[in-house]
């Protein structure tokens, strides 16, 4: 069998492309679904939860699955350009393929709120790099603007293209399991994602959902085998800062230590509350500490390092497992959407200090003595 070779390759007849596409690939999905061992018995869970690691995708993010898709099209459509607003991770994704592709790329990020590893990205692969003065949803607005004038294409998740490559994971899932989860729980900023799962369930089993109608007839897949296959409950949690779902309507000044889901004005409003509807779920705000305390419990008993964001979606099922939402018995996927690395300094701010002994065989044993 052939390696590998992105998802394109992989679900070539389910997305909108033909034998000419010029695909523009890293080789990007088919990430570990991993089964969590001990985190579940410590949040007082009776049942089991998987991570779909996509921090392990080639920019450390979910967004490579519709950045391939985003930027095969726009070279297949003859631009030279790509622009995106960011809150970091969808930069790093357009720079990395925009790199691939050999265009350039436009990347308007939020001055001071974007994470280390994410800018460095962007920096590295030779963005264009414009921090605005403004909050994400202000860039949002720009490049709409911007790229309503000038020739560089949108490869914000507006773009129909992002949710075709993104609605892949689900496919994924579906592959690993042989069935559908019965909750799949995920973190919610621009709702791009919730909205893309949402869409690769109802197409992977044949079932009709709101969502269908923006992928422009592009939706012929409805594999027989999953023919009346169930769908999973769809959660989406949100930062208690920065929760335009939990309020009814865009916030204003979102504020969040997960910066990738600082949103106050979320483009795919309709189409993410058409997936909660329609599989009977529900959405939920975390704080702060606890989206922190959820990262480091991954990290400490699992050994699965997720950013600050990705962390949210444990946050919310820890948060509805202890309300006893959640039925005792059932299997959760929970999407980790980037790779703790993005995001350093939030991870060493709430992390011990490393401990500084002399560069000598006594003190190191005294310390590690105290462990055992
Ligand atoms: N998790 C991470 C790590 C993200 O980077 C994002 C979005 C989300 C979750 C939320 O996904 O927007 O589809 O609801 N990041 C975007 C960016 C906004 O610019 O990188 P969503």
């Amino acid at each position: 069998m052939a390696h590998y070779q992105g998802l394109i390759h992989r679900y070539r007849d389910r997305l909108p492309v033909s034998e000419n596409t010029p695909i523009v690939s890293l080789n990007e999905g088919n990430t570990p679904l991993i089964e969590l061992q001990r985190l579940p018995r410590q949040v007082g869970f009776d049942g089991r939860i998987l991570v779909k690691f996509e921090g392990l995708n080639p920019t450390g993010s979910f967004k490579d699955r519709g950045m391939t898709m985003a930027v095969t099209k726009a070279l297949e459509e003859g631009s030279r350009a790509i622009i995106c607003a960011s809150t970091g991770n969808t930069s790093a994704a357009a720079a990395a393929y925009a790199a691939r592709a050999g265009m350039t790329s436009f990347v308007l990020i939020p001055e001071g709120k974007i994470a280390l590893g994410k800018l460095a990205q962007a920096m590295m692969h030779g963005a264009v790099v414009i921090q605005i003065q403004g909050n994400f949803d202000d860039g949002m607005r720009l490049v709409q603007e911007i790229s309503a004038d000038m020739p560089v294409a949108l490869v914000n998740s507006v773009n129909p293209y992002r949710l075709q490559g993104q609605k892949t994971v689900a496919f994924e899932v579906l592959e690993a399991l042989g069935q559908a989860p019965d909750y799949h729980v995920l973190p919610v900023g621009n709702a791009g994602n919730i909205s893309a799962h949402w869409m690769g369930y109802c197409e992977a089993t044949g079932q009709q959902t709101a969502a269908c109608g923006y992928c422009n007839g592009h939706c012929p897949y409805h594999a027989e085998s999953l023919q009346g296959v169930k769908r999973p409950i769809m959660l989406g949690y949100q930062a208690a800062g920065s929760a335009p779902f939990l309020r009814g309507g865009p916030v204003s000044s979102p504020e969040t230590v997960a910066t990738a889901i600082r949103i106050g004005n979320p483009m795919s409003w309709s189409l993410a509350w058409a997936a909660v509807k329609e599989s009977a779920g529900w959405f939920e705000e975390c704080t702060d500490a606890e989206i922190l305390a959820a990262q480091a419990l991954l990290a400490r008993t699992e050994g699965i390092f997720c950013e600050p964001s990705s962390a949210t979606s444990l946050a919310g099922l820890i948060k509805d497992v202890a309300r006893g939402k959640i039925k005792a018995g059932s299997t959760v996927v929970a999407t980790l959407t980037g790779h703790g690395l993005k995001d350093p300094d939030t991870a060493i701010a709430q992390s011990q200090r490393p401990h500084i002994v002399a560069a000598e065989k006594g003190p190191i044993a005294e310390l590690i003595g105290k462990f055992l």
